[in-house]
């Protein structure tokens, strides 16, 4: 059966468990186009790592069907999923393999088998972007766990794929290498790659998504823009997420000056915003 065009990705009726008894994931259906910019938000234990494992073919789902620009994943091309969509683990020691900074880098590259000056070229590239470049010669298990998390952005992203997962990227990352991370989403949003971010942090995912999906207990309980999942009191609630910070001093601010100063359209999402709507009450 040929399914509509226009997505890059179509998870329909996928559900997944890991003992064969209690499903992770319950019937889940996503379309996803090229270019998208979606936040994955939910409780621990939800099931986000699960079903970026299963987004990428690392696991195979126990039912449902997953198409990639339209052609339907089997066994025999899954390594066409896992091409595409690039996976960055939570943790990244269940990902770096390489005895060197370099060599992990460069790992994927090696394994398409590119000729060695382009393998050079850009791991150093990447390594760079990353500020990891002094680090290249040093074994990854000697790093700090920021210092790992960026080497395993960097390898993800060293292999050009077109959907990359960031899995909590920036959960141990420090303010100036999470401000790098944001600069990196910005230049692989230029290249219109299509980026799932699962994150607890709702003040980046209110200012940088333009899609959330809201997981609870293996189900997805809500796919939306920002603002109208940060404003619906019941999804917070039942899916333990925490207010934007700065949606709360802007409800603060209308709650106290007037209900009508701006409708929830221009809300703002980042701090420019904010001041901007700010300077013109
Ligand atoms: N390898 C595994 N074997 C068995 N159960 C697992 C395994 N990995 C995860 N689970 C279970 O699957 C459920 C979903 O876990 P998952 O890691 O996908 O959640 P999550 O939303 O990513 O949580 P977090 O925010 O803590 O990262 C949890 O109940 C977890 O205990
Ligand atoms: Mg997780």
């Amino acid at each position: 059966m040929t399914e509509e065009p226009g997505y890059i990705l179509e998870i329909k009726n996928l559900n997944y468990s890991y003992d064969n008894r209690t499903n992770v994931l319950n019937n889940i259906n996503l379309r996803i186009k090229k270019g998208e910019k979606i936040a994955v938000l939910g409780a621990n234990g939800a099931g986000k790592s699960t079903l970026f494992l299963n987004m990428n073919g690392v696991y195979n789902s126990n039912s449902g069907e997953i198409y990639l620009h339209q052609t339907k994943i089997t066994r025999k091309n899954i390594n066409m999923l896992r091409k595409s969509a690039g996976y960055v683990f939570q943790e990244p020691d269940s990902q770096i393999v390489g005895s060197t900074v370099f060599g992990e880098v460069s790992f994927g590259l090696s394994n398409l088998k590119l000729p060695p000056d382009e393998i050079k070229e850009k791991t150093i590239k990447v390594l760079k972007e990353m500020g990891l470049y002094n680090y290249k010669d040093m074994p990854p298990h000697y790093l700090s766990g920021g210092e790992k998390k960026r080497v395993a952005i960097a390898g993800v992203i060293a292999m050009e794929p077109e959907i990359i997962l960031f899995d909590e990227p920036m959960s141990s990352l420090d303010p100036g290498n999470s401000q790098m991370f944001e600069n990196l989403l910005k230049k692989l949003e230029n290249e219109e790659k299509t980026i799932i971010i699962s994150t607890h942090n709702t003040d980046f995912a209110y200012r940088w998504a333009g899609r959330i999906i809201v997981m609870d207990k293996g189900n997805i309980i809500a796919d939306n823009t920002p603002i109208k999942i940060f404003t619906s009191e019941e999804i917070l609630k039942t899916a333990n997420l925490g207010k934007p910070l700065l949606l709360q001093v802007y409800e603060i601010i209308k709650e106290k000056y007037g209900k009508n100063i701006m409708d929830y359209g221009n809300a703002p999402r980042c701090i420019n915003e904010f001041a901007e709507w700010f300077c013109h009450l």
